[in-house]
């Protein structure tokens, strides 16, 4: 089996042959963290955007979208508690000078006790063949049993170290698990410390008159401080939801792992308002329809998996992750936060204007609670880009290289080849273009010979295969490849545009949620 490292170095060298993602200004090395979406990288991210809109916005009446600006009073975050409280803890390694994030030093010990569950879990299940029990053998095994609590023994006292602010006890959970520095194995260790994730940046012309601002961390306060303008313009009645889509931006210390973790991202949010004391009811809801969403798009339910927080952000009661299974193992795809009424509150103390619904069912007003489901897009492409790229073993004896997005996101819906450069084929071919292009996007290849234009589609991500040959000419027939089986059907060409279509339509993926 390949390397996690060797895998995850060819996500990255992948995305960049095919046109998917560039490293920022790379004519003059690149800027850590930072990253550009090229020609097919952008149709991806687009199509994941519009999947996530079309679920969240599209199927639910009581859900409205905003696009709120990125500068916002500088006040808002004071009130949203980030310039107090958006911290990371870092530490310092005396001996190599590398700075960690002292919660992921911790979390990476972890993920090394549970890769050791996953190998006793391989271990049995190979022993025991077809009559192996997966969730008999986690619940009963006494080595894994240790294993796993003893995992959950460290995540809960870091995350009660770093809710009390205890950050002694953080340094010495990391001296205590005998933690070394990655790059030089020293344990020679600073204090922990708290460093502030936000950029900050002026307004206005003058040194004297300029304003400090910052650049927002997370889309959501664009709707909190919106949130009345909203329900009243829109006539919303609670429960409703608002959604956004929006750069963030975040002075991430320990930036690594490709677009994983960048210093300007994109946060696909929605805050739901609820009544409070309801909060339980719809988190629990939320949950599930989030984990319908990401497993309607089928890459695999193995891959994803809940991870309840025990270390709560400033503004939650209950928060959860969706975790998906990325080449470097299961990491935090998408929050699900039950905000209660912090943000509203905070508001309206510190712009003193109420933030209150009027529920008519009940005859008085209130602060809603809201429910938050937040996901990466980035991560997201990241998810859907890993999850696709497959080294496959054919019948012949070759491998191909091939990208199984699911055709739904797929940048190009289909590739129209010509067999031969000559005897009209590529005005056939270019016709058709011409049909399908109001559609889907379609690209024409008529360089090399077939068999390697279906590899460079393969590659590519393209779903389907368009072949125009000298048949073609007789009887208005061509052949359709699909990328996945390779299997190939003759069909009429006033048939190609429908036979696309059922497979690529969001509604007959989103129908599954
Ligand atoms: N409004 C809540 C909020 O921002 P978060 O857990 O800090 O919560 C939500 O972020 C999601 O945004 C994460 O689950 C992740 O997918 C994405 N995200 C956060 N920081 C990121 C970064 N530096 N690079 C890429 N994506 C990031």
């Amino acid at each position: 089996m390949a390397k996690q490292e060797d895998v995850f170095k060819k996500v990255i060298s992948h995305a960049k042959e095919y046109g998917y993602v560039f490293q920022s200004s790379e004519i003059y090395d690149g800027l850590s963290a930072v990253y550009d979406y090229a020609q097919n990288g952008v149709e991806l991210k687009k199509n994941i955007r519009e999947y996530w809109w079309q679920a969240m916005v599209q199927l639910n009446d009581n859900i409205v979208g905003i696009d709120a600006a990125i500068f916002m009073h500088p006040t808002t975050w004071k009130a949203s508690g980030h310039v107090d409280a958006f911290n990371d803890p870092l530490i310092d390694n005396k001996d190599s000078k590398k700075r960690y994030r002292a919660d992921v030093l911790i979390e990476d010990h972890v993920a090394k006790i549970e890769a050791k569950i996953d190998k006793e879990v391989a271990k049995a299940a190979k022993r025991f063949g077809d009559s192996f029990d997966k969730k008999q053998f986690l619940e009963t095994n006494q080595r894994v049993l240790d294993y796993q609590t003893k995992a959950d023994g460290i995540l809960k006292r870091m995350g009660k170290s770093l809710e009390n602010e205890d950050l002694a006890d953080v340094k010495a959970l990391i001296e205590e698990l005998g933690i070394a520095c990655p790059l030089s194995g020293s344990k020679n260790w600073t204090d922990v410390k708290q460093f502030n994730l936000m950029f900050g940046t002026k307004l206005g012309a003058s040194a004297d008159s300029a304003m400090d601002l910052y650049l927002r961390p997370e889309t959501a306060q664009g709707i909190f401080v919106n949130f009345l303008n909203v329900q009243k313009t829109g006539r919303m009645k609670i429960p409703f939801g608002i959604a956004q889509t929006g750069k963030a931006f975040r002075n991430e210390i320990v930036a690594r792992q490709f677009i994983f973790r960048m210093r300007e991202f994109e946060q696909m949010e929605m805050q739901y308002f609820i009544k409070p004391g309801t909060q339980q009811e719809w988190y629990e809801k939320w949950k599930e329809k989030r984990m319908k969403w990401h497993l309607s798009l089928g890459m695999g339910e193995d891959n994803y998996r809940f991870h309840d927080h025990e270390k709560l952000a400033h503004y939650a009661d209950a928060a959860a992750d969706i975790e998906f299974k990325f080449p470097f193992g299961f990491k935090e795809l998408e929050g699900i936060h039950s905000r209660t009424d912090f943000d509203l509150s905070q508001h309206e103390e510190y712009s003193g204007k109420k933030l209150q619904y009027f529920d008519p069912e009940e005859n008085k007003s209130y602060v809603p609670y809201v429910l938050e489901t937040s996901i990466g897009l980035d991560r997201m492409f990241l998810a859907v880009f890993s999850n696709s790229l497959k080294e496959e073993e054919l019948e012949n004896g070759t491998t191909r290289t091939v990208l199984k997005i699911p055709a739904v996101l797929a940048p190009t819906k289909a590739a129209v080849l010509p067999l031969l450069k000559r005897d009209g084929l590529p005005e056939v071919a270019n016709k058709l273009i011409d049909e399908l292009k109001w559609d889907f996007n379609v690209i024409y290849d008529e360089k090399d010979a077939v068999g390697r234009r279906y590899r460079r589609q393969d590659a590519a991500g393209t779903p389907f295969c368009v072949t125009v040959d000298h048949q073609t000419l007789e009887d208005d027939t061509v052949t359709i490849r699909h990328r996945d089986t390779m299997e190939q059907q003759r069909v009429k060409l006033s048939q190609v545009k429908e036979i696309i279509s059922k497979e690529v339509d969001m509604r007959y993926w989103l129908q599954k949620i």
